[in-house]
């Protein structure tokens, strides 16, 4: 079976408009009529929110999810003394999470929207105050009907964005404009890396220039260091904010689901692997849960051997249980049916060889 697209699962890539891809992922369109302020990244957006609250009133702890993105936490850490961890089964959603049994008003708590599979319900009232992660969720119903106080998104996640995030406050009107007026070089340096290696990227996806791939990878590593250091929530500009504009009102889950629809069909049975999913919602990719670590590591060699990439999330967090080592391959509006068959076809082979 001959895959269309050159790889399946890894980064995206820069896009213009007569491409095929762009044109698929604009047939849903949704109309949004939340009120976002935008950032250049999900940290930014994190820490506005964050230093904005606390500058506000006294909270006594941020309470960070014990499964969450390490570099998140990360710069939480880096800015707050005050957290704490709340323990959380990110791979089963029957039981939804009581945060007040551990957090008060005095808190904050950060939920996490796992892989757009979470609800979340709690009090209106005498509760802590509440952020909600959509970075793997975006378009979910629960991103767009949340009771929190705020939510986040980070977009480069979903869109082949260099950089792009959003704050809104559910069930309000009002604007979040939570800004620091001053001057983040590590991250406009981040978005002008990230620029170069999405066009390089793209000479390599569209127009087979094969040697560029090492220069792009080598970009894109030196983006994720520079966002790393930026501590900083600016306003972005206003091209900026076009480009992400143009990208968040398209909704990508329908293609998503229809692949998913035909992977979940045609994949067979097998004891190495559980497939995370919840019936009538789309998750953010094909979620592949591992309890062996050898067997993880073997899966993603053979994956790539065959130009697919999974995604670990997260390598850095620890949760007590077998089933931890997770995997996500893109399966989104890049691709097709006949990319999702070869796909299917390399992960049978894997199932069956056990290679
Ligand atoms: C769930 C989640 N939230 C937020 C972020 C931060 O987004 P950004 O990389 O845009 O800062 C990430 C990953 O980086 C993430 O995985």
């Amino acid at each position: 079976m001959q895959k269309l697209n050159k790889e399946i699962g890894s980064s995206f890539y820069e896009l213009h408009e007569s491409d095929r891809e762009f044109q698929i992922l604009k047939q849903h369109l949704v109309t949004l009529d939340l009120n976002f302020t935008y950032y250049y990244s999900g940290r930014n957006a994190i820490l506005a929110l964050l230093k904005n609250i606390t500058s506000g009133q006294t909270i006594n702890t941020i309470w960070l999810p014990e499964y969450y993105c390490d570099t998140v936490v990360n710069l939480v850490l880096f800015n707050f003394n005050n957290i704490k961890y709340y323990s959380i089964n990110p791979f089963e959603f029957d039981e939804e999470i009581d945060v007040t049994t551990f957090a008060t008003h005095n808190d904050i708590v950060i939920l996490n929207n796992y892989w757009g599979l979470s609800t979340f319900s709690y009090p209106d009232k005498n509760r802590p105050i509440i952020i909600e992660d959509y970075s793997h969720a975006w378009l979910s119903q629960q991103s767009l009907n949340s009771n929190a106080d705020y939510c986040i998104c980070s977009l480069r996640k979903t869109y082949p964005i260099p950089l792009g995030a959003v704050t809104w406050k559910p069930n309000s009107n009002k604007k979040i404009n939570f800004y620091e007026y001053t001057i983040d070089k590590p991250v406009l340096k981040a978005l002008d890396t990230f620029s170069k290696y999405m066009s390089l990227k793209r000479l390599f996806i569209k127009n087979n220039k094969e040697h560029v791939k090492e220069a792009y990878l080598s970009l894109l590593d030196d983006g994720e260091a520079l966002l790393n250091i930026s501590n900083n929530y600016i306003k972005p500009t206003d091209i900026f904010v076009d480009l992400v504009k143009k990208y968040m009102c398209l909704n990508p889950n329908p293609i998503k689901d229809k692949h998913l629809k035909y992977i979940f069909k045609h994949l067979n049975k097998t004891p190495y692997f559980k497939i995370i999913k919840r019936e009538g919602v789309t998750p953010f990719g094909l979620l592949l849960l591992f309890n062996d670590l050898n067997l993880f590591h073997s899966f993603k060699k053979h994956m790539i051997s065959n130009h697919i990439y999974p995604a670990h999330l997260w390598p850095n967090t620890n949760i007590i249980s077998n089933w931890k080592y997770l995997f996500n391959i893109h399966v989104d509006y890049r691709y097709n049916i006949e990319d999702m068959s070869y796909l299917v076809e390399k992960i049978n082979l894997w199932s069956k060889n056990n290679v």
